[in-house]
């Protein structure tokens, strides 16, 4: 970890900020919020309409002065100003009110893996906008180990699989750090993206960016598993008349669409694997896989990892919010640092 657990202790508030998501945790508060990162604005006055779930409702549905963005992509923070205003509006008055009676305002944010210095600077900036006097970064994959419980700090190997939006971090840990690390760059978006790509090309149909989910909740039960409805009824747009259309759609296909982004996940796999040290990997085969992220709901989708892999594979209990439970637990002090005194033993 770069940064101390004392450091973290003294934060007031975390923020996990996702490309689908944003978490906060307040201390003592506990997990405040949790809504789609989005925010809608009114381009001629620059007025805030709306954020979080409500801006998300929106998206495809505006007039033309109105316009939905959102202000992280691809796990990066790409419009400080917006996303200040989106974290304002979704800690309302009284929270951020409750907050700045704090002389000396501390956050603390996670951070994917591999984020670059103007990754984690566009974070703290951000936060820095908030009235944040310091701010402490973590690495998503420790938050989200010790959200979900893993005995980070001991020297065994735990591994760990966080299935964001925008990409796929998978990482081995022992005594509290990064033994190897790997960043996909596919998430839950890819495996949307390539299901409205499947029904373009097989159906001539454009979706509308908010059917993915419900097809998704269709395809499941069993998705990517052989045991689902072989069909299913989706209405979107003909590609070529633009008029209102329904088709029944094969789920086998769509499962086999989908596939196609999952394979570079388990690439991945493979070379953390290869990667970490003989003693480690013989710990992971009695341990597993634990799986978080929103993605990690993606239904079959362990079913998958387990038959490609041939070792244990869990879903964290909540896996969607680990991340954000795991900052939540380092401000509260609940985590125990690794004491290594040999002598005394
Ligand atoms: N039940 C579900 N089935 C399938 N996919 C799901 C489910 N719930 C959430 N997802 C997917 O999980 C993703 C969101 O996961 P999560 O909340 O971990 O993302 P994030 O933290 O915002 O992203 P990132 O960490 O990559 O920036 C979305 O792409 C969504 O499609
Ligand atoms: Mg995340």
């Amino acid at each position: 970890m770069t940064v101390s657990l004392e450091q973290l202790r003294r934060c007031h508030f975390a923020v996990d900020l996702g490309a689908a998501r944003t978490r906060i945790y307040v201390k003592g508060a506990g997990l405040l919020v949790d809504q789609p990162s989005a925010a809608a604005v009114n381009t001629r006055t620059g007025a805030l309409i709306a954020v979080g779930e409500f801006a998300e409702q929106m998206m495809g549905r505006t007039p033309d002065y109105i316009r939905v963005v959102r202000p992280i992509a691809g796990g990066t923070v790409v419009d400080i100003e917006m996303a200040q205003r989106m974290l304002r509006q979704l800690l309302g008055d009284k929270t951020r009110r409750a907050l700045r009676r704090n002389l000396r305002l501390r956050a603390a944010a996670c951070t994917p893996h591999d984020a670059d210095p103007l990754a984690q600077r566009a974070t703290t900036e951000t936060l820095v906008g908030l009235g944040a006097r310091k701010v402490e970064l973590v690495d998503t994959l420790i938050a989200a180990a010790i959200g979900c419980g893993l005995p980070v700090e001991r020297p065994e190997a735990t591994m760990i699989m966080v299935c964001g939006a925008a990409a796929t971090q998978v990482a081995v840990l022992s005594l509290g750090s990064i033994v190897t690390a790997e960043r996909i760059p596919v998430g839950g978006e890819a495996v949307d993206h390539a299901i409205v790509q499947h029904l373009r090309h097989e159906h001539e149909l454009i979706l509308p960016s908010q059917s993915v989910r419900p097809l998704q909740l269709a395809l499941s039960g069993n998705g990517l598993t052989a045991q689902g409805p072989a069909q299913t009824e989706i209405h979107g747009r003909d590609v070529a008349t633009g008029l209102a259309r329904s088709v029944r759609v094969d789920t086998a296909a769509v499962r086999e669409a989908i596939q196609t982004p999952l394979t570079g996940v388990l690439d991945g796999i493979g070379k953390v694997l290869r990667a970490c040290p003989p003693d480690l990997v013989a710990d992971l085969a009695d341990r597993g896989i634990t799986m978080v992220g929103g993605s990690a709901l993606l239904p079959g989708f362990d079913e998958m990892l387990r038959e490609a892999t041939g070792m244990p594979v869990h879903i964290a209990e909540r896996p969607d919010i680990c991340a954000a439970q795991g900052l939540g637990e380092m401000l509260e002090g609940r985590i125990e640092p690794l004491v290594l005194n040999p002598l005394a033993a």
